[in-house]
């Protein structure tokens, strides 16, 4: 989760850096640095915040330098402070390294370094590594050597840049189980954990796989092994823009995230919705379509709100495919010994692709000898290249940490695929069909619902100062009920619960009065009459109540304080359509709290870490 950027070529690299680190801070941002090189003078500026705040301290040095790196740091070991800010060095501070992960085996290789007088200065596991490259360097040994023997004694995970004044013509990088790219300029070369870093400089992309080392020099690039046998790289052309990055008039990347949804859906369905067959196509299964059909039972595993994506998936697999479903937190799987069998099919979905208990979880089912499937938002990522298989949700890159419209994309990516499952097994033409035509009009039912943007707003005022939020739903849309406290919890701080909302009165309705507001998901479906009896159970309680209704629903303006009225459709799509209002009003409740939504406190975008 924490931002790695460095330059090597022609330019001064230090505007290069800031500019890299800024991009990537929605990462993660408690502190950030930079180390630079020139000719005989090596520089590393820290400080603890926002790399603004690191760009003012820049700005008065003047530096100039056509080598160097940046980071920007979540902290896992050690406070967030300057001492503990990357870049870390070696005692003569000519050698700098910025690390993402974890050193699991630090405190013993710290305990041996320390009896070759190596002295530590910061509280962090990734201190370990200049010293223990300069051990190795002082024996002689090239730096990528040097890096080559240090990585082949760390334990755990890392993505490493690093850079030292004895060879100033180079960047060495490694990655294992955190991301690394490098990017091809002329006469230059950058490397990233993040291609928005850089995609302002190049659009040539190499990505590093684990275990792999490689010297980034001006004009040109090696790469090999911890082990040190060569490897050949491809160079990948990125097509992402950086207007798609930026923020395009919306005052933040939250709000600008749910005002795409309409066409975010609209993408994740293109070419892939067979209306005349009632069925989907999806490229990335047709290799593994058979075992997928027949396959015994479906495990779908995540973190955060791909996880209750993955909660709606299972009632979309086991109602129209037929196929026990069951779902569970990546960070549970990993560690639990799971009972996987041969004709499974586990699904890990995951926005960055990257979250480090989804991935392996996933390592573990592969091991298993599970069908292997990743529904996955970025290209490229560890967990899209380590599935067998799969499904991009082509959402477009999610800047804002509270993740809105990768989920509603990983909603269609799951009935896209709920839908050709049941096809090749029982559902009927003109069900099928009923469902494709349905889903296509899901992209303009979207768009009616983010027209209540100013009704929303106006909701969000009275509720803002409130301490405790209920959200309450059922069948399909008790997940949303869950993503929906998940959300206002993450960006406003307002504790929050969902609840499946029979379940309220066996714990959750003793907290009712008049101080707690309860959202209730009730849309005219088949639970409908529940939900009302449930709605009536909480004014007699006297609760405030914030209805999600049918547009048709004239009764429930009666029976609640707030009703936000959305288009119907069919219950298997619906927390498509029903989580949006709740993103929305987290939003607005964050906004008029004075609240940083797109970088709320303590959270990270990218979980790479346990
Ligand atoms: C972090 C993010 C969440 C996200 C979760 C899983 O906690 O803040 O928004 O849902 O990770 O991330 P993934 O990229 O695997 O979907």
């Amino acid at each position: 989760m924490c931002g790695i950027v460095g330059y090597i070529g022609n330019k001064n690299c230090v505007p290069i850096l800031i500019n890299g680190l800024k991009r990537l801070e929605y990462r993660g941002y408690d502190s950030a640095g930079i180390g630079i090189i020139l000719n005989n003078h090596s520089e590393v500026i820290k400080n603890k915040g926002k790399v603004s705040l690191l760009e003012e301290k820049i700005e008065k040095m003047n530096l100039q330098a056509a080598l160097g790196i940046g980071h920007t740091r979540w902290a896992t070991h050690g406070v967030p402070n300057e001492i503990n800010a990357h870049p870390h060095y070696n005692k003569s501070k000519n050698l700098f390294v910025i690390h993402n992960g974890i050193i699991e085996n630090y405190q013993i290789l710290k305990t041996g370094l320390e009896k070759f007088g190596y002295e530590f200065v910061s509280q962090t596991d990734s201190e370990v590594l200049p010293h223990l490259i300069d051990s190795f360097l002082v024996k002689g040994h090239s730096l990528f050597k040097s890096v080559q023997l240090a990585l082949a004694e760390v334990e755990g995970t890392y993505g490493i840049a690093v850079i030292y004044q004895g060879e100033p013509d180079k960047i060495v990088v490694a990655r294992k189980g955190s991301p690394l790219v490098v990017g091809i300029g002329e006469q230059e070369n950058f490397v990233a954990s993040d291609v928005s870093a850089i995609l302002a400089h190049t659009k040539q992309i190499v990505y590093l796989e684990d275990g792999e080392v490689v010297e980034v020099c001006k004009d040109r690039f090696t790469a090999k092994t911890i082990m040190d046998k060569e490897i050949e790289k491809e160079i990948h052309e990125i097509t992402m823009s950086l207007d798609e990055i930026n923020k395009g008039g919306y005052p933040h990347f939250m709000l600008k995230e749910i005002m795409e949804q309409s066409s975010s859906v609209c993408n994740s369905m293109r070419g892939r919705l067979l209306l005349n067959e009632g069925t989907s196509k999806l490229g990335g299964l047709e290799n593994v379509i058979d075992q997928l059909v027949n396959s015994k039972r479906i495990i779908i595993s995540a973190c955060g709100t791909s996880w209750h994506a993955g909660l709606v998936g299972e009632y979309m697999f086991e109602q129209f495919a037929r196929i026990p479903t069951e779902v569970e937190y990546a960070s549970e799987f990993r560690y639990r010994n799971p009972i996987v069998n041969k004709d499974d099919t586990i699904f890990f979905i995951s926005q960055s692709g990257e979250t480090a208990d989804t991935l392996a979880a996933l390592r573990e089912a592969k091991i298993r000898g599970a069908l292997v499937l990743g529904i996955c938002n970025v290209v490229g990522s560890s967990i899209a290249r380590e599935s067998l298989s799969g499904v991009y949700t082509h959402a477009g890159p999610e800047i804002g940490v509270a993740s809105t419209k990768a989920f509603t994309s990983q909603l269609v990516v799951l009935a896209l695929i709920t839908l050709l499952i049941a096809r090749k097994k029982d559902m009927s033409l003109v069900d099928g069909k009923s469902i494709a035509e349905e889903m296509q009009k899901i992209p303009d039912k979207i768009s009616a619902i983010l027209k209540l943007n100013d009704q929303i707003e106006k909701i969000a005022s009275e509720f803002k100062d409130v301490k405790n939020f209920l959200y309450l739903g059922r069948g399909y849309n008790f997940p949303v009920a869950l993503e929906g406290a998940l959300k206002l919890k993450e960006i406003s701080y307002i504790h929050a619960e969902g609840y499946p909302a029979a379940e309220m009165k066996h714990g959750p309705i003793a907290l009712i009065d008049e101080n707690m507001p309860v959202v209730f998901i009730a849309p005219k479906d088949s639970t409908y009459e529940k939900i009302i009896s449930n709605i009536q159970e909480i004014k007699a309680r006297k609760g405030r109540i914030i209805a999600i209704a049918s547009e048709s629903d004239d009764n429930i303006d009666k029976l609640v304080d707030y009703s936000i009225k959305i288009p119907d459709t069919i219950r298997m799509l619906m927390p498509i359509l029903t989580v949006i209002p709740l993103q929305l009003l987290a939003y607005h409740i964050a906004v008029k709290k004075g609240l940083n939504v797109d970088q709320p406190r303590n959270l990270a975008k990218s979980v790479t870490v346990e």
